[in-house]
């Protein structure tokens, strides 16, 4: 008789076990389960800085509707906008431990943990966002994207925000002189610090949220800055004049977690890489077309537009970053060399 009861409750139990792994919420964190259609269950999480309406949070929407077409609803994406899970130092230490699973990082800020990535901040190496975009095939891309396996990540491919341009309250850019003693906004990277320095201005770091009212208080004179920033976050209502310099391109770099990665079977690793593929194919024609649209909404909101077509006054301080670069690393020498084929 207690044999019995204790046979009907190991059996009750065993229900309840599989009930509840069945309804159990599954992440890439560890409680996957299997689907009916085989393989496991996962809710991954990106996070990035920038808002819903950038081409980044589109190119991740577009990221997630790719997982999910491809692994037949077996894989979601989560996805935290506006750094809603901390400074990208935060998002690079959750992506080490495997509680964040991909990230799309600003490539500004891996700059700062990764040498070779200053690549894309060598000053005048495109002379337009099409020209950037092409070295994402390079040789010395895919180079820098395995570099950051030493980091804990997968590096995935690079997005983009557009090229740079310089927005000044007073007056246009011709030459380093127009820029001597200014106070620029910049995004902290060790190449984007050094070439403002080589101009002669004073570059200040600081985060997008504090620029808009920096420009208002005239703490800044200016901004380094993409158009889609410029357009999404309004700050022409206190700058009026734009010159269109192409200076450097402002990439996004595309990582998951290596401990995520590595609970993925092959097969489910290869519908990530291919997810993701698509999603960055599709993000950057989309950056591309919207450098030509955000053009088009600034001079509609009155914004003074110049383009500097004549670079050669920048030609001395555009060497010395480009030599000094590629000494230090081989992989910045040989992404000059592809660019310039
Ligand atoms: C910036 O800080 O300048 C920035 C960051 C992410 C996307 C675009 C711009």
């Amino acid at each position: 008789m207690k044999k019995m009861r204790i046979m009907r409750l190991l059996v009750m139990l065993s229900i309840l076990v599989i009930i509840l792994s069945a309804c159990s919420g599954n992440n890439a964190n560890g409680d996957e389960k299997s689907s009916e259609k085989g393989g496991d269950v996962y809710t991954f999480k990106v996070s990035h800085v920038t808002q819903e309406s950038h081409v980044w949070h589109q190119t991740a929407l577009k990221f997630g509707e790719e997982l999910e077409k491809l692994s037949d609803g077996r894989m979601k994406l989560e996805i935290y906008p506006a750094s809603q899970l901390g400074l990208e130092k935060d998002m690079a230490q959750q992506l080490e431990t495997g509680s964040l699973d991909f990230g799309f990082l600003t490539n500004a800020y891996m700059s700062t943990r990764q040498d070779s990535l200053n690549a894309w901040f060598m000053p005048f190496t495109f002379k337009n966002l099409e020209e950037a975009v092409k070295m994402r095939e390079s040789e010395a891309a895919k180079q820098m994207l395995e570099d950051l396996n030493s980091q804990g990540l997968v590096g995935l491919d690079f997005i983009f925000a557009g090229n740079r341009h310089i927005l000044m309250k007073n007056g246009h850019v011709s030459s380093p002189q127009d820029l001597k003693g200014k106070k620029i906004r910049i995004i902290g990277s060790p190449a984007i610090q050094e070439f403002w320095e080589k101009v002669g201005a004073g570059p200040t770091a600081m985060p997008l949220s504090e620029v808009y009212t920096s420009l208002q208080t005239g703490v800044i004179d200016g901004i380094d800055i993409d158009l889609d920033a410029l357009v999404t976050e309004k700050y022409y209502e206190n700058a009026e004049n734009l010159t269109l310099t192409n200076h450097i391109t402002f990439p996004s770099v595309i990582v998951m977690s290596q401990k995520t990665y590595g609970k993925l079977t092959t097969e489910d690793q290869e519908i990530v890489k291919k997810a993701l593929k698509a999603a960055a194919d599709w993000g950057v024609q989309e950056a591309i077309q919207r450098e030509n649209k955000n053009l088009e909404e600034l001079k509609k909101h009155g914004v003074k537009v110049k383009e500097l077509t004549d670079t050669s006054a920048f030609d001395s301080i555009a060497k010395e970053v480009k030599d000094k670069y590629a000494e230090k690393s081989p992989v910045i020498k040989k992404f000059l060399e592809e660019a310039k084929q």
